[in-house]
């Protein structure tokens, strides 16, 4: 356990707040591994920094967020319209996420989000410096502070300006591309920079460090040496730390009543069908599209499991103010009634896609169905990422599975492909027949290979939990100063 005491700043607070009144908030948990890894940490003194999701234009309701925060230890950053547009909608999210994830601009936007580069950059440091004010205010010497993500690539220099003394870490929780994808950011030099301020910068993979670091040397001419990289006698720690999940706590859902509850009547509702599982954010990197054509070519070509096999998708709504997600948005929909059109019978659709915004409590019970679905009607779960980070869904999957051991389809474009490789079922999510016929591989394979794969992701994912992430990382980060001085 660790006593150090810890500030996790990260743009997205473990709770976003929904208004009920001039000064009366609601607070729900978000959505995101992000969120879910930072959760499982557990046995820490954590703050956490970081915005709540919405615009609080007045003191008043300033002050009861803050108020209402404080309760889970979380401390607001406000941020106004205009910041939000330009900095989280604009530079990180059509900017920096569909870059790292090697998707580029979309055609029609290329040349607009060219033009607005320059003032979405700026908003981007203001926002950085915001969040740095605040972690600074806060801060007692000793503390070490955690920054997290794309959006945060700014904080590392701001928190070292003002306090060289300062412990701090940067996790990234998203791919870092290779380094010829993010030479062609305008700002490839100033984000590298100051993510070097930090003392200790952490990937999910081996792969993605090496990137990074070849970032370093190929752009800004430094040096890499095994342990990171060095600028005129500092050193930059880098290395690869995989984020887990906290398994016991899907184990312990499992025997909840409300649980089983939810198990009988699913159960019934799928009664004869095997059902196919998909559980992402509604974001362009899950493949969603993609997921679904393979499903339909599947059915296509397999008249006989028409009518035994249901593919229940469900998509969270995220990031509903970018236009790209608003046309993915459409686009899944269109896809999805055109199979329920050319498959469906009066009384049963080949696809249920969930993509309705939720209350607390609906989310919550959505939240529950997950855990059941993934324990009892198994089968299989499709995760087919176009790229992604780590992929915590595939690990909750796989934590969850009783006695009936389901089938693991994963993208070998995920993070996660890298441990659980070789229990799942690996594709190529680009590959619509090769995702089509795993589908058919995975409904018709053998108890004993399944129970041998499933063994072999269990293991994997019981052993490297997000509490074992917090403290290597963490160790790693206290660690900073012997480093420094043994480092030249
Ligand atoms: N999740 C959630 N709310 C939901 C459905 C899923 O918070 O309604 C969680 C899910 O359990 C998982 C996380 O969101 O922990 C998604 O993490 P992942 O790493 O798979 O992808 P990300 O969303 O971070 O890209
Ligand atoms: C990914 C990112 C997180 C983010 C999450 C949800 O997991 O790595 O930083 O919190 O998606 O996205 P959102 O934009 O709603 O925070």
């Amino acid at each position: 356990p660790m006593k150090q005491r810890l500030l996790v700043v990260a743009n997205r607070l473990p709770v976003s707040a929904v208004r009920r009144g001039e000064d009366s908030w609601f607070l729900e948990i978000s959505a995101g591994g992000l969120v879910s890894a930072l959760l499982g940490v557990k046995d820490v003194d954590a703050r956490w920094i970081g915005w709540a999701g919405v615009n609080v234009p007045d003191e008043v309701g300033q002050r009861a967020l803050t108020k209402a925060l404080a309760e889970k230890r979380c401390i607001p950053v406000f941020l106004d319209e205009e910041i939000v547009h330009l900095y989280y909608n604009g530079y990180c999210n059509n900017m920096l996420w569909p870059l790292f994830h090697y998707l580029g601009l979309p055609q029609e936007d290329r040349l607009a989000t060219t033009r607005s580069f320059q003032s979405q950059f700026d908003a981007y440091k203001r926002a950085n410096q915001m969040f740095a004010d605040v972690v600074n205010k806060h801060y007692q010497e000793g503390d070490v502070v955690w920054c997290h993500d794309y959006h945060l690539m700014f904080l590392p220099k701001c928190l070292k300006e003002h306090n060289s003394k300062m412990k701090v870490g940067w996790f990234l929780h998203t791919p870092f591309p290779s380094s010829e994808i993010h030479r062609t950011l305008p700002s490839r030099s100033e984000l590298l920079r100051s993510v070097l301020a930090a003392d200790l910068v952490g990937f999910h993979t081996y792969d993605y460090a090496r990137h990074f670091v070849s970032a370093c040397t190929r752009i800004l001419g430094l040096e890499g040496t095994p342990e990171g990289v060095e600028d005129q006698g500092r050193l930059t720690r880098v290395a690869a730390f995989p984020i887990g999940i906290d398994a016991d706590r899907f184990k312990r859902a499992l025997d909840l009543p409300a649980v089983k509850e939810h198990i009988n009547e699913l159960t019934k509702r799928f009664a004869g069908r095997k059902v196919m599982l998909g559980v992402d954010r509604l974001d362009m990197i899950k493949g969603i599209p993609q997921k679904i054509l393979a499903f339909e070519k599947f059915l296509e070509e397999n008249s006989a499991w028409r009518d035994k096999v249901v593919l229940l998708q469900i998509a969270v709504p995220t990031r509903t103010d970018v236009p790209e997600y608003q046309k993915l948005t459409s686009q899944v929909h269109e896809i999805v009634g055109r199979i329920n059109g050319r498959f469906g019978t009066l009384t049963a659709v080949p696809i249920h896609h969930l993509d309705r915004s939720l209350d607390f409590h609906a989310l919550c019970a959505l939240y529950a169905v997950l855990v059941i679905v993934f324990a009892l009607l198994f089968y299989v779960a499709l995760v087919t990422s176009l790229r992604d980070g780590m992929n915590l869904v595939s690990y909750e999957f796989v934590a969850c599975q009783g006695e009936k051991k389901g089938v693991l389809i994963l993208s070998e474009f995920a993070g996660a492909a890298q441990s659980l490789g070789a229990g799942a079922l690996l594709v190529n999510p680009w590959n619509i027949a090769e995702v089509s016929a795993s589908i058919g591989y995975a409904l018709n394979m053998s108890p004993d290979e399944r129970e041998k794969r499933h063994r072999h992701n269990y293991a994997h994912v019981t052993t490297h939990t997000a509490q074992d992430w917090a403290e290597t990382f963490g160790f790693n980060a206290t660690l900073t100063e012997s480093v420094e001085s043994t480092g030249r």
